[in-house]
């Protein structure tokens, strides 16, 4: 080939030469391409890059890849054209000068450039530019994890392919088409997204173009993100939920992929209802507290909870209770509960304090003082759910009036208690002396144990009568009641009767001081015999002179009937207190029956009197006989009656009597106990008799 490199060499002396050559005229050598100067073809194909020429006959034409010479040739010469070596299988020269590839392959590709010359004739030239493609063929879209995550730095799609030239490449987002930006980066092969989020899930595309084929690819790209923040519905929780009540909660929290969310309370997963779902019906108190809804990202293992407080409140049962004690007898503690609600109720005394208070119990100790007297002290107790008050009432003791109870003790010591109770708040204390010396508990005085009673036992009741005064003082931090009192012996005070309306049933009643000591009571009456109980007939004695006793009544009795009187006959009755063996005054006498009739004095008085006159005798005897006659024929007259009387006597009840008498209203009896609480003779049953050791005679007064 070294004429070749000598038509190189010579080359810039040959082109001016043809420069020179056509400057002057004559026929001028042209080139020019047949078609399109770009052509595209299919690799393994046949193309040709055809040319034309005038203006000199069999000119040399040289192709040129850029800028190097890839073949020559003399048109019409008879030899064959020189073709660059590793080009000898693909390339051929035509008769007319075109060059034509056979089955190009992808390499040849580029620019070429043909040169005519012809000595004398000048050098013309022109320039192709040939692009060999390859059918598209299997793209793939690949990424480097299977996952976009959010939060990552980038995610990268890039795609390959079997084989291919690709002229134009289109990536596509859900159908949209993607350009350079913050985003997005196309570059090469693959798509970068910058800084992936939920919103790039979708589907990516890349569509790869050449003139002879297009391919387009599908991925669907997945992105991982979450839990977010667990949102917990309904979102105001109640500030708290009533026992009982039922609730449900639901707990949903955005992410991919996420579990199902799991309530958690007090360390142990809740059963799930559904899908996150808390239902919780009928709660109860030990079900408040915090409940933690947990999400997990199941391929990131990325955890999120939310905690929920839940407040199950109670309200305790009942009301709340307030009271008062005194703390060493000189401060009030003013209490008060209301105990056992969820949460505990906040108690305070506004009244006392408006800073301090307790929760379910609250006691709070001031110093006394008189104006805290009989002032209503209110207790507020605040729960959520209930607000409810108590009150106390402080109160100084109260004046009161001891009572004293009298009784025969088994071995029989007469047994004198005493009782002082003052209504007071706090509670009084109470104490006991006796002229000045405190009592205490000995032998003889015994105080109970709440000191409200004292209890002095003795044989011998002027032990009793001749002790100093007994003095019972009720205290309290507000202030005391002091009571100084002597016992007395067996005392009434007062007493009155109340006859029947047909005179044949009499009730006594009588009264007794508080501080008299009473074991019992001797009901004596002085006239006829009472009628005999067995309904028969008797024949009323002539009345006795002395008084004896028909009833002996118990020492709280205050009251007694007697039946079976005869209406037309005067009696007279009295009550003997007495105190075992000792007697008291008589109460005065109560005289029933019609007038005095002749009194054995009268009769005296008249006997005295028979030397005055025998016509008075007569008279007398007269008044007598008449007398007598008129009592025999009433006695007569009255004998169907007075068994009718006795009979209907008998069949009422003593109770029914006594009614019929009392609101007969005659004269009201008085109220006999309203000191002495004991129980009635007619409240019923009957009470507990110590009788008299021996059977007494009444004394006349
Ligand atoms: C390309 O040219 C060669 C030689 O001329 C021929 O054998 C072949 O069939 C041609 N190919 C096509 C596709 O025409
Ligand atoms: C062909 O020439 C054009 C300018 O004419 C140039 O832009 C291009 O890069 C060249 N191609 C090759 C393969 O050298
Ligand atoms: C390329 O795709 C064709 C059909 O589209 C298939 O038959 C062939 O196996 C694929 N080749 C490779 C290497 O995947
Ligand atoms: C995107 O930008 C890169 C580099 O900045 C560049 O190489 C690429 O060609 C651009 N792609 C498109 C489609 O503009
Ligand atoms: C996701 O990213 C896009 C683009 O950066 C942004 O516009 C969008 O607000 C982001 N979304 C979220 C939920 O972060
Ligand atoms: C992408 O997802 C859509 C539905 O979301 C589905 O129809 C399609 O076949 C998926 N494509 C690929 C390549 O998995
Ligand atoms: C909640 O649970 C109760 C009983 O356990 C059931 O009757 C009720 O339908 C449930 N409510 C919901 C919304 O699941
Ligand atoms: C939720 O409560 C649990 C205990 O009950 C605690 O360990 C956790 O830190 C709490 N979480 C939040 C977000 O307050
Ligand atoms: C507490 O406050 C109330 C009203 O605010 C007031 O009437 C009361 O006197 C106060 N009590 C005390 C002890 O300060
Ligand atoms: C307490 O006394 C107040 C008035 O002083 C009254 O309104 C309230 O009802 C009383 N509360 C109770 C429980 O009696
Ligand atoms: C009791 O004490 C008073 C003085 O406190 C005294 O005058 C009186 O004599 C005392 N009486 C007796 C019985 O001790
Ligand atoms: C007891 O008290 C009375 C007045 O209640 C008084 O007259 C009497 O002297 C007192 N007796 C004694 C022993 O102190």
């Amino acid at each position: 080939m070294t004429w070749l490199k000598g038509i190189q060499k010579l080359r810039p002396v040959l082109v001016s030469v043809l420069f020179i050559l056509t400057s002057q005229g004559g026929n001028c050598l042209v080139v020019s391409p047949v078609g399109h100067t770009l052509v595209n073809a299919l690799a393994g194909t046949n193309v040709t890059l055809a040319v034309s020429y005038s203006g000199a006959s069999d000119p040399v034409v040289t192709w040129f890849k850029g800028p190097l010479p890839v073949g020559t040739w003399t048109i019409n010469a008879n030899f064959p054209p020189d073709i660059a070596s590793n080009s000898w299988s693909v390339l051929e020269i035509e008769r007319d000068g075109s060059l034509t590839f056979i089955d190009v392959p992808l390499r040849f590709t580029g620019n070429y450039t043909v040169e005519l010359t012809k000595s004398g004739q000048g050098k013309a030239s022109a320039t192709f530019t040939l692009i060999i493609y390859e059918i598209i063929q299997n793209v793939t879209l690949i990424t480097e994890a299977d996952f976009a995550q959010e939060g990552a730095q980038r995610f990268t799609l890039q795609y390959s392919m079997l084989q291919g030239v690709v002229e134009q490449e289109i990536w596509r987002f859900n159908g949209r088409d993607l350009k350079n930006s913050t985003h997005y980066l196309i570059e090469g092969a693959s798509l970068v997204i910058f800084g992936p989020n939920r919103t790039d899930k979708g589907s990516y595309s890349v569509t790869l173009m050449n003139p002879f084929s297009s391919v387009t690819t599908h991925k669907n790209v997945t992105v991982l993100y979450g839990p977010d923040e667990p949102i917990v519905e309904p979102p105001p929780i109640q500030p708290f939920y009533k026992a009982g009540d039922s609730l449900i909660f639901s707990c949903q929290a955005e992410g991919f992929p996420l579990s199902i969310p799991q309530w958690i309370f007090g360390g142990q997963i809740l059963p799930d209802f559904h899908q996150g779902v808390l239902n919780l019906t009928n709660v109860q108190t030990s079900q408040g507290g915090s409940y933690t809804c947990s999400v997990v990202n199941e391929l990131t293992k990325e955890k999120r909870e939310k905690n929920v407080t839940l407040n199950v409140y109670d309200v305790s049962l009942g009301s709340p209770t307030c009271s008062v004690v005194s703390v060493n007898n000189a401060d009030l503690q003013y209490q008060c509960k209301w105990a056992g609600g969820t949460p505990e109720a906040q108690l305070s005394f506004p009244a006392l304090s408006n800073t301090s208070s307790g929760a379910g119990t609250f006691s709070l100790t001031v110093t006394s003082s008189a104006n805290l007297n009989d002032k209503t002290i209110t207790c507020l107790a605040e729960h959520p759910i209930e607000q409810n008050t108590c009150n106390i009432t402080a109160k100084s003791p109260r004046n009161f009036i001891p009572t004293v109870e009298t009784s025969v003790d088994s071995d029989g010591k007469i047994a004198v208690t005493i009782r002082c109770v003052s209504e007071a708040s706090p509670p009084a204390v109470v104490s006991w002396s006796q002229g000045n010396e405190s009592v205490v508990t000995g032998s003889t005085y015994q105080i109970s144990s709440d000191a409200t009673q004292l209890k002095i036992r003795s044989y011998n009741i002027s032990t009793f009568l001749l002790a100093p005064n007994y003095t019972c003082t009720c205290r309290n931090p507000l202030g005391s009641q002091r009571k100084l009192f002597q016992l007395q012996g067996p005392t009434i005070s007062d007493s009155s009767l109340f006859p029947n309306q047909d005179g044949t049933i009499i009730t006594l009643t009588w009264e007794v001081p508080p501080t008299s000591l009473v074991t019992g009571f001797d009901i004596q009456m002085k006239g006829p015999d009472l009628l005999s109980h067995s309904g028969g007939y008797s024949v009323p004695k002539r009345s006795s002179k002395e008084y004896r006793i028909i009833q002996q009544k118990p020492g709280y009795a205050r009251s007694t009937d007697v039946f079976l009187l005869d209406p037309d006959m005067t009696y007279r009755f009295r009550i003997i207190p007495k105190a075992r063996l000792t007697d008291g005054e008589p109460s005065k006498v109560h005289r029933i029956g019609p007038g005095d009739g002749l009194s054995g004095s009268a009769i005296a008085g008249i006997a005295a009197g028979i030397p005055c006159s025998i016509l008075v005798l007569v008279l007398l005897i007269g008044i007598i006989f008449l007398i007598f006659y008129h009592h025999k024929k009433k006695s007569n007259k009255t004998r169907y009656p007075v068994s009718r009387a006795v009979e209907k006597v008998k069949t009422i009840q003593p109770k029914a009597v006594s009614h019929n008498i009392l609101n007969r209203g005659l004269r009201p009896p008085p109220d006999y106990n309203s000191l002495h609480q004991m129980p009635s003779e007619r409240s019923g049953t009957l009470p507990m008799f110590v009788p008299p050791a021996p059977v007494r005679v009444a004394t006349t007064v």
